[in-house]
């Protein structure tokens, strides 16, 4: 059987928190969906562009995954591409409630789509874009948090906001 998986967030920026749940969601499913939400409510700090380039360059070597954004609802997308599969990490309890949520919702909106979670490994466990984003402002060593590529690319942006 062929399953579809998305992996929907805001990856604003990928961390290795989310390679970690998209390397092993590969490995689960057959084809891999990662969807850049373009959020009207949040703030992004990176472009949905931006967000979509740096995740493709860090899966350009797995074979069965794509990479592209969603407008809109999230089950709307996920029927649009054939998948019956939606892939949520949990870092902690902290974060159950929150995923408890959006999978009943989700699956109220359309029953044929269900919610798998994936616990992050716990070498991730307190890795979160916005800590990321809130170090590297400060000057902190982020290399341990997100992979080199996206690293660099953050780097280049607060440098660049820091010209202006
Ligand atoms: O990485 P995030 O910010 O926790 O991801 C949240 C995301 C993008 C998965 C969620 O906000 C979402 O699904 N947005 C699309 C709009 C939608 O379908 N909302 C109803 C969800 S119950």
């Amino acid at each position: 059987m062929r399953t579809v998986a998305v992996y929907p967030g805001s990856f604003d920026p990928p961390t290795n928190g989310h390679l970690d749940i998209i390397e092993r969601s590969s490995r689960v499913f057959s084809r891999v969906i990662v969807a850049v939400a373009v959020n009207l409510r949040k703030n992004a700090y990176f472009t949905p562009g931006e967000r979509v380039r740096m995740l493709k360059r860090l899966t350009r070597t797995m074979g069965n995954v794509e990479v592209t954004s969603f407008r809109g609802l999230l089950v709307q997308f996920a029927r649009e591409q054939e998948a019956h599969v939606l892939v949520r990490g949990i870092r902690a309890i902290s974060d159950f409630e929150y995923e408890y949520q959006m999978a009943h919702m989700n699956r109220k909106l359309d029953q044929k789509i269900d919610t798998v979670i994936m616990m992050t490994g716990e070498r991730h466990s307190a890795i979160s874009s916005n800590i990321v984003k809130e170090i590297a402002m400060f000057g902190g060593k982020i290399d341990d948090l997100v992979p080199p590529s996206v690293r660099d690319v953050l780097l280049k942006k607060l440098k660049g906001a820091g010209k202006k």
